[in-house]
């Protein structure tokens, strides 16, 4: 699969490493431009290439975006319609500013990003684990029940079944918490936010049951 990367980042960066172990090419792209990639895509290898935001967004069957919330009005709708895209974006006030839709609690950050991406298939998922976690907890050996949980939350059961595929090829369980609306359940107040938690633990806690 070709997976386009927004934000090149802690969590960007480290997700296009677990990607391209499991055999997929990548594009990355951040909001200074291709040439400031240079030493990150030689160390991810020649299934590694910078783009811009546009060509990255255009690239990718999937597109994972990872750039601070705050900033998701700049992303490029046009190039991203049609594509299934990885919400990993958390809302943070004091780095993102206040955001009235949020501040109201009328809408998760999800669909927040869904209304502004209206022809994307958005998935929230990989924005509850810690980027080193997500660096060094995957394993494909284990069991589903007793691998790492990542969830997911989205309206498009097709657009999560591909990213569930791509979560256990990764190492990791992809937990559902639901549609866009409940991805409350996995916002950063939620009780699993950023708990090891094996998918069996996240079970007994009325996760992906
Ligand atoms: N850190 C974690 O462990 C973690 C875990 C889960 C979820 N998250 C969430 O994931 C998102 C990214 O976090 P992070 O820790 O990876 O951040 P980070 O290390 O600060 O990286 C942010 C990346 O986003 C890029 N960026 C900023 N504004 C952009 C824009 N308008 N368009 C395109 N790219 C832009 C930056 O590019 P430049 O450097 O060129 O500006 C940088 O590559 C946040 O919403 C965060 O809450 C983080």
């Amino acid at each position: 699969m070709n997976i386009g990367i927004i934000g090149a980042g802690k969590i960007g960066a480290t997700a296009a490493q677990l990607f391209i172990q499991a055999g997929h090419r990548v594009a990355l792209s951040n909001s200074r431009g291709p040439e400031s990639l240079h030493a990150l895509i030689e160390q991810l290898g020649a299934q590694a290439q910078a783009m811009t935001i546009d060509d990255a967004a255009t690239f990718g069957d999937v597109v994972l975006i990872a750039i601070p919330l705050g900033q998701f009005k700049s992303l490029p709708a046009a190039a991203l319609a049609g594509k299934i895209v990885i919400d990993a974006n958390n809302y943070y006030p004091g780095r993102d500013g206040r955001i009235p839709e949020l501040e109201q609690g009328n809408l998760t950050s999800s669909e927040l990003l869904q209304q502004h991406l209206q022809h994307s298939r958005v998935v929230k998922g990989f924005n509850t684990i810690w980027y080193e976690h997500l660096r060094t907890q995957g394993n494909t050996t284990l069991p589903h029940a007793d691998r790492r949980a990542i969830f997911i939350a989205g309206d498009d059961a097709a657009a999560k079944a591909t990213i569930t595929n791509l979560i256990e090829q990764i190492g990791f369980a992809a937990v559902d918490t639901g549609s866009l609306r409940e991805s409350a359940r996995q916002q950063p107040d939620a009780p699993i936010y950023n708990q090891v938690l094996t998918a069996a633990q996240a079970a007994a806690m009325g996760y992906g049951v």
